[in-house]
């Protein structure tokens, strides 16, 4: 009862007042409401007709000040208890709901450290963070699976319909980095103490992308040679030539670039979390340094090769010189 009617006072007395002399967005569900009940739809003084657009409680106010204070054990676990949806009249979190048992959120929400088995705060980011990226990398793997299929059948629209997903997806995984970035170094060396001599080069999701890469890069050497055509034949070939293969390459690229994108930016967590240098290991004792040279490392070589050769085999010729008249029309 205490803490229910302190938190109710704290809330009041933090929020300005509005012209009418209301607190803004006052909400008047206290904790004691909150638990186990209904904290998205409780706020009946927003709620409108239909039961929705109630606001929820500010866990960033004052009241998170307090518990940060004491002991939140007691609220996490309040928090992770069913609770009262008063839209559905249903009690939502036993695993028992078609949304549950489709997405199977027991089995899901329980994956990662019970709240009294966290070693800090900050380690139950740092599970999440890392499982979310092997779904997303499961998920990268299954749409370049896909795509080798789309590419032996020569179903060009499906496979750049993948393709931009996968580049989305190694953006989200990059994106998703930023979160693990909040961690502080200090907060990670105590982390760091639990986890054995685990080594990025583990992560199933990394190996499979790659090894999925691999099989892309087949299947894309076998259309170019039952086209009858180099690599570098498709980006020099003219408007009749093969415009269709020549996206395909650039979709490749977009997706080997997102992934290097997303390496680079795991170098610049490492780096601002433990460090890097050549006197810098990990716990599998390989030096950080290392990192450094794979980051780049690319999934379709070939693709980049070209590039290079291009360049290298480029000649100035027919250019005209910067600031003379183009008199000749243009010329390629
Ligand atoms: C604070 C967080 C992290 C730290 C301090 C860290 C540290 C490191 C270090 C030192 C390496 C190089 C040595 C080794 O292979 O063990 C590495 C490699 C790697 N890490 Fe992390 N990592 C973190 C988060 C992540 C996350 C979230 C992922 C996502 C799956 C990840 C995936 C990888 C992969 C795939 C490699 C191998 C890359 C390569 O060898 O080119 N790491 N990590």
């Amino acid at each position: 009862m205490i803490l229910r009617f302190r938190v109710r006072a704290v809330i009041v007395y933090d929020r300005p007042r509005d012209s009418d002399g209301k607190r803004e967005g006052v909400n008047t569900i206290s904790v004691g409401r909150l638990h186990g009940r209904d904290p998205i739809n409780a706020d009946e003084t927003n709620a409108d007709e239909t039961g929705a657009g109630g606001t929820s409680a500010s866990w960033s106010g004052p009241a998170c000040r307090e518990n940060r204070k004491g002991d939140t054990g007691d609220l996490h676990r309040t928090l992770s208890e069913p609770v009262w949806n008063s839209i559905l009249k249903t009690s939502v979190g036993e695993g028992k709901l078609d949304y549950e048992l489709y997405l199977r959120t027991q089995e899901l929400l329980s994956l990662q450290s019970a709240v009294d088995d966290l070693i800090s705060p900050d380690e139950l980011m740092f599970q999440i963070v890392h499982q979310a990226q092997e779904l997303w990398l499961k998920l990268a793997t299954h749409e370049l699976a896909e795509v080798v299929g789309d590419l032996e059948r020569e179903m060009f629209w499906e496979a750049s319909a993948r393709l931009d997903r996968v580049a989305r997806i190694f953006g989200s995984l990059r994106q998703e980095l930023g979160v693990l970035e909040t961690l502080t170094p200090d907060s990670y060396q105590v982390i760091r103490r639990h986890l054995g001599n685990g080594s990025g080069q583990e992560s199933p999701g990394y190996s499979r992308v790659r090894l999925a890469a691999e099989h892309v890069s087949g299947a894309l050497d076998l259309v170019v040679e039952r086209r009858m055509v180099s690599v570098r034949g498709v980006y020099e070939s003219s408007d009749a030539g093969h415009p269709d293969l020549k996206r395909i390459f650039e979709l490749l690229v977009d997706v080997d670039e997102a992934y290097q994108m997303w390496l680079v930016a795991h170098f610049m967590l490492v780096r601002r979390t433990i460090g890097v240098s050549r006197r810098t290991s990990a716990l599998d004792g390989v030096s950080t340094q290392v990192l450094t040279g794979r980051m780049t490392q690319p999934l379709f070589r070939r693709l980049w090769k070209v590039r290079e050769e291009m360049t290298t085999t480029w000649d100035r010729g027919g250019g005209y010189t910067p600031g003379v008249p183009r008199t000749g029309g243009p010329r390629r």
